[in-house]
């Protein structure tokens, strides 16, 4: 099986990159992380590229040129594909139609419900009887394009942010390994 190369985009504590890195290590998982960029100096996630001998480009995403740093390092690794874990800045439109090959992004919360931030908070305010995570394609429009993966669960009456946060991210890491093997298995 040819793996493909993936980027995984980051700014924080990259539970989800971990995860991907090792179900990467299975040679049936249809892609390699080649590329880890990230937005943040300090952030975890960076070690889990570095104690996998992973290539990371840090990216100053205050600098205005930032995307087009970031595409001109891709193209040397040949990515088909790119996975926002957790990357706390709006990619723009150009971006997406420069890049033109697929993006994809992880999503705390059942989409179309809670786009943005601060879902748990919203979740628990609204008294919903469920939540998950959902892994959709990047489109122009913020948290909308079409879903690959979706995983619910239902809410407990103690559950809080940081139960919340728990459960949601234990079903991610299931949901984006999911994701790419059925975008690779001719989605
Ligand atoms: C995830 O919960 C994801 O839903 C959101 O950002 C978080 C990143 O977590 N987009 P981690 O850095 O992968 O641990």
């Amino acid at each position: 099986m040819v793996k493909r190369n993936a980027c995984v985009f980051i700014s924080g504590y990259g539970s989800n990159l971990k995860s991907l890195i090792l179900k990467s290590r299975d040679y049936t998982f249809p892609i390699n992380i080649s590329l880890v960029i990230c937005n943040n100096k300090n952030a975890n996630g960076i070690l889990y590229a570095k104690k996998n001998s992973i290539p990371y480009f840090l990216v100053n995403t205050k600098n205005k040129n930032f995307e087009e740093d970031i595409l001109r390092k891709i193209k040397n690794y040949k990515i088909s594909i790119i996975c926002l874990a957790g990357f706390m800045k709006i990619i723009s439109k150009k971006f997406i139609r420069n890049f033109r090959k697929r993006i994809i992004n992880i999503h705390p919360s059942l989409l179309p419900k809670y786009k943005g931030l601060k879902t748990f908070e919203r979740v628990l305010f609204d008294k919903e009887k469920k939540t998950g995570c959902t892994v959709h394609f990047v489109t122009e429009k913020l948290d909308s394009g079409k879903t690959i993966v979706q995983k619910t669960f239902f809410i407990e009456r103690n559950d809080d942010i940081k139960s919340l946060k728990e459960k949601t991210q234990k079903l991610e890491h299931k949901a984006f390994s999911e994701a790419l093997i059925k975008i690779f298995r001719n989605y």
